[in-house]
């Protein structure tokens, strides 16, 4: 049977937890009335309230659970635990559970809750604050086809979402995850360049702002391979090779590979910790 969402509970609503009320409205799986959001803070709560129209409140995540639908945890990791044990009671095994803990395994979750039901553990990234987030979703066994969709249709509306499974986490949280980070210093040091070729702050922030950007529209828009398209940039004995030339002799593709093995394997352990710590 298919589900009817009657209220969509979100458990803090901070930068993650509100960017996805904004993606529920937005795409319309739920409406206003039918959001409830908590937060630690009873000026966060005002603030949500006032953005969105949806009622919210500094605590009370087992009266914003009960009846919902679908409860999503967007607190810390730290607290997950603490507000599960607050709303387990409330939970009957129907509703779908969404948690965007980074690092926080479906199996630990699936403990905290100490029932079978619908998990599903996103890792997205900061960019859901401006709809151009890149998120990657796993579910566990208990969720439907539908459900998946369900919670597809309401990421997708912050931007780009991808299905995986959960071991490719550790992977995904050091490319999208944490990606945003290093592309900023990228950003950060074209507008460094810029400035010391003689260019004013504000001319090399637009310009390097837009590169990144244009540069990645073309790669989605073309769908071709990111070397055909830097090839197409270079004409021979120009500008650009002679650029090229210093960023393969700094090693900036074996760089940006290797941080990306370093930050998977620093994910991966802190995965098991969790999974270690969580069975005792
Ligand atoms: N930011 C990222 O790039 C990113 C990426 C992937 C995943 N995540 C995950 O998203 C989650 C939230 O991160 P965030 O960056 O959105 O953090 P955040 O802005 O600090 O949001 C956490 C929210 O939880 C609220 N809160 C704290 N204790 C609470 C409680 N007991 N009950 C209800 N609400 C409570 C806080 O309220 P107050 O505002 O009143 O203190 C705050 O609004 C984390 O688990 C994080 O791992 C974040």
């Amino acid at each position: 049977m298919a589900r009817v969402i009657e209220r969509i509970a979100v458990l803090g609503a901070g930068n993650m937890g509100a960017a996805l009320i904004g993606g529920i409205l937005k795409a319309g799986v739920a409406r206003p009335e039918q959001v409830v959001a908590t937060t630690h803070s009873a000026e966060r709560a005002a603030e949500v309230s006032a953005k969105y129209g949806v009622r919210a409140a500094a605590g009370g995540n087992r009266a914003a659970a009960e009846g919902a639908g679908i409860v999503i945890l967007a607190v810390k990791p730290g607290k997950i635990a603490g507000v599960i044990e607050e709303i387990r009671e409330v939970l009957d095994g129907r509703q779908i559970v969404i948690s965007v803990a980074a690092a926080m395994p479906i199996k630990v979750v699936e403990r905290e809750l100490g029932r079978r039901m619908p998990v599903f553990r996103a890792m997205p990234n900061i960019p859901v604050v401006v709809e151009e987030g890149a998120t990657a979703v796993a579910a566990n066994d208990a969720a439907s086809d539908e459900d998946k969709e369900l919670v597809a249709r309401i990421v997708r509306a912050v931007g780009v979402v991808v299905q995986v499974e959960e071991e490719a986490m550790d992977a995904v949280t050091a490319l999208s995850g944490s990606g945003p980070a290093y592309i900023y210093m990228v950003i950060e040091a074209l507008i460094a360049g810029g400035l010391k070729m003689g260019l004013s702050h504000e001319v090399a922030t637009r310009l390097a702002e837009q590169t990144v950007l244009g540069a990645a529209k073309l790669v989605r828009e073309t769908g071709a391979h990111p070397a055909i398209l830097r090839d197409q940039v270079i004409t021979p004995g120009g500008v650009t090779i002679s650029a090229i030339h210093e960023l393969e002799r700094h090693g900036l593709r074996a760089m940006l590979i290797s941080a990306l093995e370093t930050a998977t394997n620093h994910s991966r352990s802190r995965t098991r910790a969790m999974l270690d710590q969580s069975k005792n």
